[in-house]
């Protein structure tokens, strides 16, 4: 398939419209595929490739790095124009986004630290409980920035495989914390986790936390809580409020498609957000938080968002495994599928197709991690699929 070059933008509204297009409720209107500067350091999203035009990045369909496609909405977009006004200015005016994050979860303003990303969130309670040489206990492969983290800071990691079904097995977690109490500092659970796209129940995160000593810092990455559908699934900010030792990472990134903004917070008991405070950097832009308090008021353009996201994560999953094989069944905006094959070349083999995929996540080198896309995206994603692989028989396949 060629690539093809998009430099035109259209609404916001223009890329709904397409999703919906695709998934069978206003055909005929065109995708708008947003344009982000790439290539500026760091291996994503080109593969750790070097530098790489504008153009040729907007041509790309970008299912690399479980973006947002959509942008933000006007609503959003309207509130960071106006406070460009602000930008003369350090802390404040700041919209109120601390309040009004404390209001959404029904906390205090001092359960609250803001971030730049989430990812900021993550190193600070790394820096926190890791500090001296501790351990941080989790399983592998997760989202691996806590590991990293720890081992810039000359901490460590105990990485536990994934068990049956690559579900995080909670019991191994409980037991392996137990043993190492002395060392661990900090518990890491990614909930859904990335790259699997699977859900801790309820039920799990709270044998977790019974099971573990009733003072170890539990760190709960809930990056993608907002696509999740199952109801065996629930947020545990309500630990928070129990004053159990519960840290909350959440982001603006992936819902809000606020990832190139850099906006994200912890919910954690007032004692552990005084201790990881003085890590924090302060980073957070002016635009940002007033685009932050727009997209949390602002729940349908979410619900929008996460509608069409399931739904085209569901039909390509599904038609993936019409072709026989067999995908691990998400809750996210991303999914895994299996392709019997080792994943790095199929990467390159894909990018030259003009789609960008995720990258390997050992040890599942097999798996190939797809972000949701739009209409358009998901079907050049399925065009290059069909050309790289051949249709396979399974009885093995499991619904997406
Ligand atoms: C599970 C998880 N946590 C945290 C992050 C960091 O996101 P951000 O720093 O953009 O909030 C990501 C990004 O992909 C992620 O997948």
């Amino acid at each position: 398939m060629q690539v093809r070059s998009r430099v035109s933008r259209r609404k916001f509204v223009g890329g709904l419209a397409a999703a919906l297009g695709y998934a069978g409720f206003a055909p005929g209107v065109d995708a708008w595929a947003q344009g982000r500067a790439a290539g500026q350091g760091g291996p994503r999203p080109m593969g750790g490739r070097g530098r790489t035009s504008l153009e040729e990045y907007d041509a790309f369909a970008k299912l690399a790095s479980n973006e947002n496609p959509y942008g933000p909405p006007d609503s959003v977009m309207k509130a960071m124009t106006q406070a460009f006004k602000y930008a003369n200015r350090y802390g404040y005016p700041d919209g109120g986004i601390v309040e009004e994050i404390a209001a959404h979860h029904g906390v205090e303003t001092d359960n609250i630290m803001l971030g730049a990303g989430s990812g900021e969130i993550l190193s600070v309670v790394g820096t926190t409980f890791l500090k001296g040489g501790k351990k941080v206990v989790g399983v592998e492969p997760s989202y691996g920035s806590v590991y990293a983290h720890a081992s810039g800071i000359e901490a460590d990691s105990i990485r536990l495989p994934l068990g049956k079904d690559y579900r995080q097995e909670i019991q191994t977690i409980i037991e392996t914390t137990n043993q190492h109490k002395a060392e661990v500092g900090l518990v890491y659970l990614c909930n859904p986790n990335n790259p699997t796209g699977l859900i801790v129940t309820k039920q799990e995160v709270r044998q977790l936390l019974d099971g573990i000593p009733k003072d170890m810092p539990v760190l709960i990455d809930e990056a993608y809580h907002h696509f999740v559908e199952d109801p065996n699934y629930a947020t545990s900010v309500p630990y928070v409020l129990q004053g159990r030792p519960v840290i909350i990472a959440r982001t603006f990134s992936k819902i809000a498609a606020l990832a190139g903004m850099r906006l994200g917070y912890a919910v954690a008991p007032a004692s552990l957000i005084r201790k990881m405070r003085p890590w924090g950097t302060g980073s957070v832009n002016a635009l940002v938080k007033w685009g932050g308090v727009a997209a949390l008021k602002d729940t349908a353009s979410q619900e929008r968002v996460k509608r069409i996201t399931v739904e085209l994560r569901k039909k390509t999953t599904g038609e993936l495994q019409t072709l026989g094989y067999s995908v691990i069944p998400s809750e996210t905006n991303f999914f895994m599928v299996h392709i019997r094959r080792e994943v790095r070349p199929v990467i390159e083999e894909f990018r030259k197709k003009g789609v960008l995929v995720g990258r390997p996540f050992p040890p599942m080198t097999e798996h190939l991690r797809v972000s949701v896309g739009t209409a358009d995206e998901m079907g050049r994603f399925m065009t290059a699929f069909k050309e790289i692989f051949p249709a396979v028989k399974t009885t093995t396949a499991s619904v997406g």
